[in-house]
């Protein structure tokens, strides 16, 4: 057994081939490379001097991608971008710049990153200045959208070649730490979830009309499949309960314009034509979509009843293509999956050539929100109701600044 200093050890299960344990070799005592070494192990951050058994192996890493992605500012293709020993500065925040892609609650972007070089860990934390009061009290909405950047992280650390291991709310202390995501080694040959990547940045919520066509069952099955990796349920909405679903929606889109506290999450996050706050969050006016002429889609109207000049009107779907996400349970971590689930199939819809919009005023009001069930799936509790349908990309919408919502530690 030969190795470098940077290669990773890995232990194995000789039964099973599963990874016990892993570790950066980040000593080596014989100028040919031969063993003892000294290994930072991935699971405590610990050095040990290890002579290693049968059970252990060699992974060797080279720096390529990183020398790559700092020459071009892009990712290697796939049999180069394999086996980066740590992530340079110029990588890390590429990956967090793919997470905020994620869709957000009027694109108030909840969150916060932070990560620790040595153990290769990012944490996404909830950013409360990013929570809507009076629309998500709860701030069920505001995991949704963390757990939506969660997804894109995945796809994206996924995409640079590696392989990682999640934990939703990983300190019961600290309710605001939503998951940590640890690099654990090199990826193998999974095309899931990296295989996504092309739609990471493609992705947008388009409030354009959809044509009436149909979805295709097999695209409707990559969906249904899609959320279910998740562990979250999803159905597409037809018959009197399609009427129901548009019906709830309405009265929820009624009610928010009327209702102060709605009025203010949106004023705080729509921006005008005018509009002199920086562009970094919010809705603006070019993504509002047009106006409802005619048509059963139910859209939220960010421009609050006002009249956007210019704003043309349009004539939408008489029968959306609605679905519902759903889970068995409603806490915190059943609002993350259900984030990273209608990440995935919005991800997923995106390289199928379908576009997506969200539906989701009814689930603001409480009393709205549980009719919104279909009542075959027994007493799932509804998290999302998107519409999907052939039709215009959405518009780009701004982010922060990735240095704004990233912290690297040593
Ligand atoms: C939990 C949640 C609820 C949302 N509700 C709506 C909605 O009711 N209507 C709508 O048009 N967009 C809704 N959106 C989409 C956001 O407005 C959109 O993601 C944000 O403006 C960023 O734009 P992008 O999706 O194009 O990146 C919602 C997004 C999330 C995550």
């Amino acid at each position: 057994m030969r190795a470098h200093i940077g290669d990773q050890l890995i232990v194995e299960s000789p039964t099973t081939g599963a990874t016990k344990r892993d570790g950066e070799i980040v000593g080596i005592h014989h100028d040919d490379g031969t063993p003892p070494y000294d290994v930072r192990w991935s699971d405590t951050d610990q050095v040990t001097l290890v002579f290693p058994g049968p059970d252990a192996h060699i992974h060797p890493i080279g720096d390529e991608p990183t020398r790559q992605r700092e020459e071009t500012g892009h990712r290697g293709s796939a049999t180069t971008r394999r086996g980066a020993r740590s992530l340079s500065e110029a990588v890390v925040m590429a990956l967090v710049e793919d997470a905020t892609a994620a869709p957000s609650m009027h694109n108030a972007q909840p969150w916060r990153f932070q990560y620790f070089r040595r153990r290769r860990v990012f944490h996404l934390r909830a950013d409360l200045r990013g929570a809507l009061p009076h629309s998500d009290p709860e701030l069920r909405a505001l995991h949704i959208g963390c757990g939506a950047a969660l997804m894109n992280l995945r796809v994206a650390v996924a995409h640079e070649g590696w392989e990682a291991q999640t934990r939703p709310l990983p300190d019961p202390g600290d309710p605001m730490l939503l998951a940590s995501l640890t690099l654990t080694r090199p990826l193998r040959d999974e095309a899931d979830p990296g295989a996504l990547y092309p739609a990471v940045r493609t992705r947008h919520t388009s409030r354009y009309p959809f044509d009436e066509r149909e979805i295709p069952a097999p695209v409707q099955t990559a969906l249904v499949e899609a959320a279910h990796r998740e562990q979250v349920a999803l159905s597409f909405v037809s018959g009197w309960h399609l009427q129901s679903v548009v019906d709830l929606a309405l009265e929820a889109e009624a009610r928010n314009l009327t209702d102060p506290g709605a009025a203010a999450d949106l004023a705080r996050f729509t921006r005008g034509a005018d509009d002199t706050r920086p562009a970094t969050e919010g809705v603006p006016e070019s993504a509002f979509g047009p106006r409802r002429r005619v048509g059963n889609a139910p859209m939220r109207d960010f421009a609050g009843g006002r009249t956007v000049p210019g704003r043309p009107a349009a004539d939408f779907e008489t029968l959306p293509h609605l679905v519902l996400l759903s889970t068995s349970r409603d806490r915190p971590v059943d609002w993350l999956r259900t984030g990273q689930a209608v990440e995935r199939v919005l991800l997923q819809a995106t390289l199928e050539g379908l576009s997506a919009s969200f539906v989701t005023q009814a689930l603001e009001w409480q009393d709205l929100r549980w009719p919104l069930r279909d009542p075959m799936s027994g007493m799932a509790y509804v998290q999302m109701v998107l519409r999907l349908g052939y039709g215009p990309p959405g518009t780009r919408t701004p982010r922060r600044p990735v240095d704004d919502v990233l912290d690297i530690e040593p």
